[in-house]
């Protein structure tokens, strides 16, 4: 049985920043929204360039939110000509917006005009709130969004059976200390199972928590330059060996 779902309110903070009240957590820089998912995670996991290797590339993600990260990547799949053929995005959500609500966040955020056709055929095509695998196809199919409403924790292991395997995770579920179930060596564990064998990662955040459930359970990473005056993030991949890293 699937868990009852409760939405997100979308509320501002007065600069303008979508904010959590629930988790009391903003859901992106305040230095911006795009440019984050560009820095962080299309950046931080290698791409466009890694998907040129492939012709199917898959993008998991822990905590869709306003569906940034799957707009920027979106675009920056549309606009290389050397894309892969086809790419699956697949991402959990436990408190998804309405679609109204969807549309009025992307009003107030998505500042790069390209982008608004992609933002508006998303909110288009929303799910209804109810728990549960959503699949929705874009781009004739070659894109295809699998938004997994519900809690990530019950969700990774159940879309990990139904054989997702990434090659590239977006690491995005409010901040550790803030929203500690999205960093858990459960979803860890059950991540590094859905993985490729040249899978990597990105996240904003470098909490000692999350390097020491990464190393833990099957990934190495290294610091990188954060985005928004954060010093440092954290990128990595598999790992192949038992690496000790101490950065
Ligand atoms: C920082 S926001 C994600 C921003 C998003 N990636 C984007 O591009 O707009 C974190 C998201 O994780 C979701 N979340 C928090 N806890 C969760 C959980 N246990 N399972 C699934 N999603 C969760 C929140 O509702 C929120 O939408």
């Amino acid at each position: 049985m699937h868990e009852p779902l409760a939405s997100a309110p979308l509320v501002f903070r007065d600069d303008g920043t979508p904010y959590s009240p629930r988790h009391d957590d903003i859901y992106h820089s305040v230095a911006g929204a795009l440019a984050q998912a560009r820095h962080v995670f299309l950046n931080g996991n290698g791409l466009p360039e890694r998907w040129r290797e492939k012709t199917r590339f898959t993008v998991l993600e822990t905590g869709f939110g306003m569906g940034v990260n799957f707009l920027a990547t979106w675009a920056a799949w549309r606009d290389d000509p050397r894309r892969a053929t086809s790419i699956e995005f697949v991402s959990i959500e436990k408190h998804p917006f309405s679609a109204g609500d969807l549309r009025r966040a992307h009003a107030a955020i998505i500042d790069d005009q390209s982008i608004s056709p992609l933002a508006d055929a998303l909110a288009s095509a929303w799910p209804p709130l109810v728990a549960g695998v959503h699949r929705i196809e874009f781009d004739a199919g070659a894109l295809t969004l699998t938004l997994a409403f519900g809690d990530a924790a019950n969700l990774l292991p159940h879309l990990s059976e139904t054989g997702v395997s990434a090659d590239a995770i977006y690491l995005d579920g409010f901040a550790p200390a803030k929203n500690p179930d999205m960093w858990t060596p459960a979803i860890f564990a059950t991540l590094a199972d859905m993985t490729s064998e040249d899978a990597t990662f990105a996240t904003y955040t470098s909490a000692g928590d999350v390097k020491r459930a990464l190393l833990q359970n099957g990934f190495e990473y290294r610091k990188a330059p954060g985005f928004g005056g954060k010093r440092a993030m954290l990128i990595g991949k598999r790992s192949c060996s038992q690496t000790v890293n101490n950065s």
